[in-house]
């Protein structure tokens, strides 16, 4: 057993899709599950970590000992991290955020009148980039899914949000990303030092993150 080398730390784990509304009955989203952040949580939980879990709409129960708040927006997200990034050891994001929202969300269900529809889009906040800005003693872990430039896209993301650390995945490759119950990673560190994972269970993808996040908490302490 992996002992008890959380015991006494704070993390907070983001997990899941947002979503945002386009008007009553619709809105834009995403085919993250929240798989690998309730796998992160639920090892954490099992490390002795007090284990605060915001996540967008799953289908997952939340892992024994872990708090849990339930939100659907980037904007709910982005609220309910901030109220908490203060007192935490550890954030990792594994939330797959929206980048944008509608402008206007209809109060009324939209009709189908035209032949086409346009739906003006807006930015939505980046709240890891707001971590890495806001960070005092706190390590930041992102995660970052890609169909291609894997690696660049992952490095300039670590440089640009100032995380200790950038889990990077090809979600194209059987195996891994969205909805399955695998992974393939690979981990790019502060330092620029690559590691690559072979194919494996989210569980196990989690119990390896957490191993490399011990490692640094120990350094810094
Ligand atoms: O979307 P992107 O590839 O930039 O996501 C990289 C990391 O940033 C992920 O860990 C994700 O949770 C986080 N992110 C965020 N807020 C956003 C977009 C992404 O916290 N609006």
């Amino acid at each position: 057993q992996n002992c008890q080398n959380l015991r006494g730390r704070r993390i907070l784990i983001t997990a899941a899709g947002t979503r945002e509304a386009i008007d009553p009955v619709r809105y834009i989203g995403n085919r993250s599950s929240g798989k690998m952040g309730y796998a992160l949580a639920g090892a954490a939980a099992g490390r002795g970590a007090e284990v605060i879990l915001i996540s967008g709409p799953a289908n997952l129960p939340a892992p024994p000992g872990v708090s849990i708040t339930r939100v659907e927006t980037a904007a709910q997200m982005q609220a309910a991290v901030l109220a908490e990034f203060d007192t935490v050891d550890i954030v990792i994001k594994a939330a797959a955020v929206a980048d944008y929202r509608p402008e206007l969300v209809a109060d009324q269900k939209i009709k189908k009148t035209g032949n086409t529809l346009t739906i003006n889009l807006v930015k939505n906040p980046d709240i890891l980039f707001e971590l890495g800005q806001r960070k005092k003693q706190q390590i930041l872990v992102g995660f970052a899914a890609e169909t291609k430039d894997l690696m660049i896209h992952a490095r300039e993301k670590l440089t640009k949000k100032n995380l200790d650390m950038i889990v990077a995945n090809d979600i194209t490759l059987p195996g891994a990303g969205f909805n399955i119950d695998t992974n393939i990673v690979k981990i790019i560190h502060k330092d620029g030092a690559v590691e690559e994972l072979p194919q494996l269970s989210k569980q196990q993808v989690a119990e390896i993150l957490l191993d490399k996040i011990s490692t640094l908490l120990t350094k810094s302490t």
